[in-house]
């Protein structure tokens, strides 16, 4: 989605700006732009496509001078990528980049085209900026309050004003937006790894707080108009975090980077060989109270819950449901004050799971959040909250978040079933020590990726696939399928392996690559006949299981074994052959891996 920076002091700013937005990248966008102070003038300079469009574009027409600018990068959601609809947006008085949708901008509009103002892009962005422009009499808060009043959805804003030649103004609502202060300057961004260079020092902006930077500091105001006091926060990471450390994509990084996540995530939770989850109000206590957990959230997150479903309910026996964000909203979900609901989010800022958290609330359910980015919304608007300690994604295909989002939910589900009475003492530490020893396990596996290399090159030519499983193996291949098309863009569906003779299997031609994902030894058998039946049928198989297991010569064209543990925890194992697999299908066919095309990494729209 859109990425905001904003920079005032006594550095060029256009430099500052253009390295702070080279950090948001992997956010995803499709047009770029900056304005600047120069000689007191606010200037604009926008373009169509990435940064080093932009870039071009400075060569030719000269880079803006100052020292206090706004800088935007743009994922088109009203207008087509252009020049036009790029931002920053306004006129010579007042200049905007926002991130979020002006969901009432029609209306907006009609009334100020009434008032004679002339619209030349299709953005929702450009209302909100003549809207500030016509309520605006001097008094940039006053203005910015009124603007606040009348517009409905999300945003981020970051302003500038004519008549303040060394402020920019910043504000947000359902947008994350963040405020850091260094020596004598200071910066807007979405996210913090974007001023990582620059300083360590930052303030989450919350709900419809004003921040006023200058070069020598920020003041926080309400809404309405009040100077607050906020807390100064310190980055945990670094730039190295935040960089590739030699590896070709951040993706592949992050693939590697997976157990020491696991370890960083589960290690303070586990006491006595037990898991504790007390830190965030999880006792075993309450554990023993929920009837019924739901599991909302998107995409990747949503495939950790599955598994998080499957494994809660085999050994706790609490039913869970899983469902998309975007669907549990609508689909009035029957919650009550004996319910548990799990969101499940890497960036904490997805707009659909963001809500339904809300819903959740105001239907009395118990909120848990799992997130990996600290401060964020989700996190802050949940009853409890256990982060991940991924440290931060940077590549849009989601990894490494997603591994240490499974090793949560094994804690919570031997939580549950100890504090139940389905599994004992001793079976519950024995549990905890296999997932213990899972990364060094994902170690393992990494030392040798030929074999993913191989079924890549396997892969690259084709235009559909089908990933087939049972029961978690069934969750995981979604997972894996979802890995696949995204970056790959090759189409590929995710199929329970029982189900494909009930239609899909016509789909099956001579030379169709399958990847069928067979860990739960109780299913293996059955998993090999459906993978006989789509072999009969001409399907190149590619089999995922483990290496105890023979599989005869003719079930497979080619097997990737893995290190035998217990099936429970096998998806923590399994699905790195298959974020290998994607990873290279991607390279093979060209692709830009960490930021695939028409993909945003934080999705911060509805
Ligand atoms: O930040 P979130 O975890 O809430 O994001 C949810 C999905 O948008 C995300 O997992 C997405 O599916 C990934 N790009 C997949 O790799």
């Amino acid at each position: 989605m859109c990425g905001i920076v904003g920079y005032v002091g006594s550095r060029e700013c256009t430099e500052v700006l253009l390295n702070s937005l080279s950090k948001l990248e992997y956010r995803g966008y499709d047009s770029a732009g900056i304005a600047v102070f120069e000689n007191n003038v606010i200037k604009t300079q926008k373009s169509k496509g990435k940064i080093a469009d932009l870039i071009a574009k400075m060569e030719n027409e000269g880079r803006l001078e100052g020292h206090c600018g706004i800088g935007h990068t743009r994922w088109a959601t009203h207008g087509e990528p252009s020049d036009i609809n790029s931002h920053p947006h306004g006129n010579a008085n007042v200049t905007i980049v926002h991130n979020g949708i002006i969901e009432n901008y029609k209306k907006i509009k009609e009334f100020l085209e009434r008032k004679g103002y002339v619209f030349e892009s299709q953005t929702d962005t450009e209302t909100a900026a003549k809207l500030l422009d016509y309520f605006y009499e001097g008094n940039p808060i006053a203005a910015i309050q009124r603007v606040l009043d009348e517009i409905e959805g999300s945003y981020a804003l970051g302003i500038m004003f004519k008549d303040y030649p060394d402020r920019i103004y910043a504000v947000r609502k359902d947008s994350p937006l963040i405020v850091a202060v260094g020596d004598n300057e200071s910066f807007i961004a979405s996210d913090v790894p974007a001023v990582l260079q620059y300083t360590k020092k930052y303030y989450l902006l919350e709900q419809d707080e004003i921040a006023v930077l200058d070069k020598n500091g920020v003041e926080f105001y309400d809404d309405h108009g009040a100077p607050i006091k906020k807390e100064l926060l310190t980055a945990d990471f670094d730039m190295e975090a935040a960089e590739k450390g030699g590896f070709a994509h951040f993706m592949l990084k992050e693939i590697h980077e997976q157990p020491t996540a696991v370890r960083t995530t589960i290690t303070p939770r586990i006491s006595d060989g037990m898991p504790n989850l007390e830190e965030c109000g999880m006792t075993y206590e309450r554990l023993k109270n929920y009837n019924n957990i739901f599991v909302v959230a998107c995409g990747t997150a949503m495939h950790a819950g599955l598994v998080g479903k499957y494994v809660i309910e085999k050994i706790a026996r609490v039913p869970v449901t899983v469902d998309v964000a975007s669907e549990f909203r609508y689909r009035d979900p029957i919650l009550t004050d004996k319910d548990l609901v799990i969101l499940v989010s890497q960036s904490g800022e997805t707009a659909d799971t963001l809500e339904a958290l809300r819903l959740a609330k105001r239907n009395g359910a118990d909120t848990l959040s799992i997130v990996n980015v600290k401060g964020s919304s989700i996190a802050r608007d949940s009853d409890m909250v256990l982060y991940t300690h991924a440290g931060p994604e940077i590549s849009v295909a989601s990894t490494k978040a997603y591994m240490v989002q499974l090793s949560v939910f094994y804690l919570i589900a031997f939580s549950i079933a100890y504090a139940h009475g389905k599994i004992s003492m001793e079976e519950c530490k024995r549990l905890v020590a296999e997932l213990q020893n899972v990364p060094n396990v994902i170690e393992e596996i990494l030392k040798t990726p030929d074999s993913c290399q191989y079924v890549a090159s396997q892969l690259v030519n084709s235009e559909n696939l089908l990933y087939i499983g049972r029961g978690l193996d069934y969750a995981l291949s979604m997972e894996g399928s979802l890995k696949l098309k995204e970056i790959s863009y090759i189409h590929s569906e995710s199929y329970a392996a029982g189900e494909l003779k009930h239609g899909t299997i016509s789909l099956v031609t001579n030379g169709m690559p399958v990847i069928a994902v067979a860990t739960q030894r109780n299913l293996f058998d059955k998993t090999v006949s459906n993978v006989k039946e789509v072999k009969a049928r001409g399907a190149y198989v590619i089999l995922v299981t483990h290496k105890c297991k023979t599989v005869d010569s003719d079930a497979a064209d080619c097997v990737i074994s893995l290190p035998t543990i217990d099936d429970l925890l096998m998806p923590m194992t399994a699905v790195v052959p298959l974020q290998l697999i994607a990873y290279y299908t991607s390279v093979l066919r060209g692709n830009d891996v960490d930021k695939p095309r028409n993909l945003a990494k934080s999705v911060t729209v509805e």
